[in-house]
């Protein structure tokens, strides 16, 4: 049945969806919104109404909505393959999506193994650490290590690498304890204190870790140069300089999640080229297949690779997900691989990053606002003196605004899709700051 009545669709979604990350009670207050269709950075819904979605629909979507170009590719692959499984097949979307990723890593991390959400390729870089020291013989390093603030994902294994209570500690009961090393979140930064100094401090942090029981832990798990989730806590590159090297010196691995950060969202396509090393495994999910498609995957080394390679099938890495390497998903990654390579992405992120920084400028001088920072295609700053409702007051007053936004607690974030117009980068600031200005007024 067509319906057009956006309360209709608000009705029978709550009555029969469980929306993700959500207090379902929260929505006798907090509006839940119908979306019809999306088109480039706009979303809209059945009323006609628009929201500019300047979180990329919690970070996915780098090319605008129901993009042209991937749409092309999809429904291309979809009268081609729509998907065959990955055990014993393999198909062109595949193969050609793992040879340009090694490429980009200038074939550094040579193999990928796919999954399709974020915390799944986070549980296989974790599984694949662990079994590659056991496939050496190091059957003791067992243990994983995280950062303060951390966020990797939800499902067991992923939570118990990531620092949020809010999330983990209903769940405390079920997850394996992990060892937790201070942020280097330049906020924290003392007085007198760099940027730098305070990924001295925090690399210090992992050695005297490393230093007690390096013998024990399998890898510490990063998600470079922003933490996002809790918040998009910046840190300097040499921070990650200063771990691949205790990482090499006390022989754990280093497991990169650029699952937020990759594909170009820090200003390079991997965060970690900005600080010129390469992990042992990278995690990429959300924006490498465009938003379009749920893929993720786990880059790694070909010596780990041949840390499995036997005729012992015990050795092998027997992971699987019905879909893995799903053909579509693939294709859409092609797609947006091809976007970036086609349309000079990286430079042209450059030149939005600025216009963007210097129409926010008055957020950046507010009175209200501290710690204003930028790092490639994320803004954030933090509201002095929030009230404990900012967060959810904030969505609804920037939808009235024609805005999509969820703070992080105190902490307002822009993640927009790389295909602002500069009508679009003037309208998102000055509607950010009336919103900001809106509720911090009470
Ligand atoms: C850094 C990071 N890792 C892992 C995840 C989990 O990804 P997914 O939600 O696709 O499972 C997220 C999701 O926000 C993330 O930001």
């Amino acid at each position: 049945m067509e319906l057009n009545n956006q309360s209709e669709w608000v009705t029978r979604s709550l009555r029969s969806v469980w929306h993700p990350c959500t207090q379902m009670q929260h929505h006798e207050t907090v509006p839940l919104i119908a979306v019809k269709r999306g088109q480039g950075a706009w979303l809209y819904d059945h009323e006609g109404r628009r929201y500019l979605d300047a979180i990329s629909s919690w970070w996915v979507n780098l090319f605008g909505h129901a993009n042209p170009r991937i749409n092309a590719a999809l429904k291309d692959q979809l009268d081609t393959l729509e998907h065959a499984m990955l055990a014993g097949f393999t198909h062109e979307p595949v193969i050609e999506l793992s040879e340009k990723l090694s490429a980009l890593t200038g074939g550094v991390l040579g193999h990928s193994f796919y999954a399709s959400d974020g915390a799944s390729a986070v549980e296989i870089a974790l599984k694949m650490s662990f079994h590659s020291w056991r496939n050496h013989g190091k059957t003791a390093k067992q243990e994983f290590v995280c950062l303060k603030g951390s966020y990797h994902g939800e499902t067991i294994g992923a939570l118990a690498v990531t620092d949020v209570a809010l999330f983990k500690d209903a769940y405390g009961p079920l997850l394996r304890a992990s060892q937790t090393v201070m942020s280097p979140d330049a906020r924290q930064a003392r007085d007198g204190e760099t940027a730098e100094d305070m990924a001295r401090r925090a690399a210090a942090d992992v050695e005297r870790l490393f230093q007690q029981k390096a013998d024990k832990i399998a890898a510490i798990i990063i998600e470079p140069l922003v933490q996002c989730a809790t918040g998009m806590a910046m840190h300097d590159p040499l921070y990650l300089q200063l771990v691949r090297a205790l990482c090499d010196r006390y022989s754990v691995h280093l497991i990169l999640d650029e699952i937020a950060v990759g594909c170009g969202r820090t200003g390079t396509f991997f965060a970690c080229e900005q600080a010129g090393v390469w992990p042992d495994f990278v995690c990429l999910s959300k924006g490498i297949s465009g938003g379009s498609l749920p893929l993720s995957l786990v880059m790694t080394r070909d010596d780990i690779y041949q840390a499995f390679y036997s005729n012992d099938i015990t050795r092998g890495f027997l992971h699987s997900h019905s879909y893995t390497g799903n053909p579509l998903a693939c294709r859409a990654a092609l797609a947006t691989l091809q976007i970036f390579e086609e349309d000079d992405v990286l430079a042209a992120n450059r030149v939005k990053s600025a216009k963007l920084t210097a129409a926010l400028q008055p957020l950046a001088q507010h009175a209200k606002v501290r710690n204003f920072r930028n790092r490639g295609m994320i803004w954030a700053f933090d509201a002095i003196d929030a009230a404990p409702d900012f967060s959810r007051r904030f969505f609804a007053t920037a939808v009235q605004h024609e805005l999509l936004m969820r703070p992080i607690g105190a902490t307002v974030y822009l993640m927009p899709p790389y295909i602002l117009d500069d009508d679009e980068i003037a309208g998102l600031a000055a509607n950010t700051l009336a919103v900001f200005d809106q509720v911090m007024a009470g």
